[in-house]
């Protein structure tokens, strides 16, 4: 899978959004160590809090069936005729993957059409973070 071919799952995904409350649909692909891939869109709720993000519905997708390891995430956000703008990962989303990868190896890719994304490392969006690492028994 290439980074161009995630992205283009990212927009697929972004497709199946279920965002009545803000009109911002978005996407993510995650890409596992093992090839698989899995797919995520934000879910919002009348109730606003229970909003599940594109990211973490693909990071809780993927550990529900079993991945504990992963390469990259692709993602993509934007309301409709507001293309064109990157969709930075939220604070809990970037926690989430601190969980699961490695941040000096973990690749998110933001993009801005499909053509046209950024690589990050997980590192450089959460410095200095608490993760798994922290709570082992010394
Ligand atoms: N959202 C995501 O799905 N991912 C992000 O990285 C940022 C925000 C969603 C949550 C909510 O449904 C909508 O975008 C507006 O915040």
């Amino acid at each position: 899978m290439t980074a161009k071919e995630l992205v283009k799952l990212a927009y697929e995904a972004q497709t199946r959004s279920y965002s009545p409350y803000s009109g911002f649909a978005t996407g993510a692909a995650l890409e596992a160590a093992d090839g698989r891939i899995f797919l995520g869109c934000n879910v919002e709720n009348a109730a606003y809090s229970p909003t599940n993000c594109a990211e973490r519905t693909a990071f809780f997708k993927a550990v529900s069936e079993g991945a504990r390891s992963f390469v990259r995430i692709a993602v993509v956000g934007n309301r409709p005729n507001e293309a064109g703008n990157y969709c930075p990962p939220c604070g809990v989303c970037r926690q989430v993957m601190r969980e699961f990868c490695d941040p000096e190896q973990f690749e998110i890719l933001l993009a801005k059409s499909p053509q046209d994304y950024k690589v990050l490392l997980l590192k450089d969006l959460l410095p200095e973070s608490f993760g798994p690492e922290n709570l082992e028994e010394v």
